[in-house]
């Protein structure tokens, strides 16, 4: 490994350490030793990529609403028809009504004006101070990106700040624990809190029926408003702090491993590179089912009722270091994103804002890489990430 491929390495070990200093190293020791494990007390550990990607593929065998899948942890918060809660032939069913949802025209209208915007801040910043704060703008970026799921135009009166838009929504997936089976009453009155206000622009949208907006494009593809809201919920919340966490982590393992100046003379590599530090940071490190039938996970018994913990952190890292040129041995293919019927949605979305603050960048580097003149990791968070990582002029 080159120095640089080091630093990259140091610096996302330090980041998953210190969101999850007991559950990382556990996580990782323990799928070199096994494929399939059975942990007493937590639940059945999937460590390899095939497997995991056979669990989440077998929607009969394996749910997400179980007692202690935490699909079922959202319902009280945002009604029972959120996605992420729900299994089998219903979710089926909205999965289908929403599969032109995304079609590239109605992606650039919802991310193209926060890319706009992010391009504006990271240059007076820089031009002001000399350094900007990336994960502050992703922030804002992710902040605008849900004033317009919510259907807000930029200059409506009393518009929250991006910023506030964005707490709003982490305070909703930050209930969240891995080892929180359910939800307080408090925890549940307070994401309720925070759904009600993102709820009122969202349902006025909704009436309104416009279709140019995220509300009305949901009602134009028949759902009702119960099942607006509730997808909606889903979408702020899942989709915000995944991307908080992947693109500062992007933006610095480029630095780190020197990619940025290959980005600069030829932006061709830039697809590669991204799914490639999607598949090294793994922003969802893990996701959980219930098993509901008896049968096996390789040669691992499990039996209905198991919680099955499986590891992307695992599946994905252990295929080698950051590389954009090695080829993506199938089984691997998108898992940071999920596989079969819960299969992430927002991955369109996701891809469009990872692309556009990249071209920002770019753009703004032109002729010369950034330099990441300060970060700092975040603490005892779900999703692991940088708490700040500022980037510098170029000199
Ligand atoms: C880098 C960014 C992202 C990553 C790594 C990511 C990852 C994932 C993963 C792994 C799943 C599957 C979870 C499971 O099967 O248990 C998922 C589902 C989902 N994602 Fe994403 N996601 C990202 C961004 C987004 C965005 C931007 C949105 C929407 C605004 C979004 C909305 C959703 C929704 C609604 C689901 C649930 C789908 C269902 O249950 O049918 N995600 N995501």
């Amino acid at each position: 490994m080159t120095g640089s491929l080091a630093e990259a390495e140091r610096w996302e070990r330090r980041i998953h350490l210190a969101a999850h200093p007991m559950l990382y190293p556990l996580v990782r020791s323990l799928g070199t030793l096994r494929p399939v494990m059975r942990i007493p007390g937590l639940g059945v550990l999937v460590s390899e990529a095939a497997l995991v990607r056979e669990v989440l593929l077998d929607g009969e065998r394996f749910v997400k609403d179980g007692p202690s899948a935490s699909g079922g942890l959202w319902t009280p918060v945002v009604g029972p028809r959120a996605l992420v809660n729900m299994d089998g032939g219903e979710h089926r069913e909205l999965r289908r009504k929403l599969a032109d949802l995304f079609t590239p025209g109605a992606v650039a209208a919802i991310v193209e004006p926060a890319s706009a915007a992010l391009r504006a801040t990271i240059d007076t910043a820089l031009d002001a101070a000399g350094r900007v704060d990336l994960v502050e703008c992703v922030k804002d970026l992710a902040g605008g990106v849900i004033s317009r799921l919510l259907g807000v135009p930029d200059n409506a009166p009393g518009r929250l700040p991006n910023k506030e838009l964005f707490n709003l929504g982490s305070s909703i997936s930050s209930l969240v624990r891995l080892g929180r089976p359910s939800l307080t009453a408090r925890q549940t009155e307070k994401g309720r809190a925070a759904v009600e206000i993102l709820a009122g622009p969202a349902r006025s949208a909704y009436r309104d029926g416009a279709p140019d907006t995220f509300p009305g494009r949901l009602r134009a593809l028949g759902m009702t408003e119960e099942e607006s809201l509730g997808i909606i919920s889903a979408f702020v919340m899942v989709g915000t702090e995944t991307l908080v966490s992947f693109v500062p982590r992007l933006v610095a393992l480029l630095a780190d491993t020197g990619r940025v100046e290959t980005l600069l003379a030829n932006r061709s590599g830039m697809d590669a590179a991204i799914n490639e530090a999607l598949r090294f940071t793994v922003p969802s490190p893990m996701m959980l089912r219930n098993a509901v039938a008896s049968g096996t996970i390789g040669d691992q018994p499990v039996r209905p009722g198991d919680r099955i913990l499986l590891s992307t952190i695992h599946a994905a890292k252990s295929l080698g270091g950051f590389d954009p040129e090695r080829p993506m041995p199938p089984q691997a293919r998108q898992l940071w994103f999920g596989a079969g019927p819960h299969f992430c949605i927002g991955m369109p979305l996701a891809m469009a804002e990872i692309k556009g603050t990249l071209d920002v960048l770019l753009d703004r580097y032109a002729g010369k890489p950034w330099v990441v003149s300060a970060r700092e990791v975040s603490t005892r968070v779900l999703i692991p990430g940088y708490r700040k990582l500022e980037l510098a002029n170029a000199c």
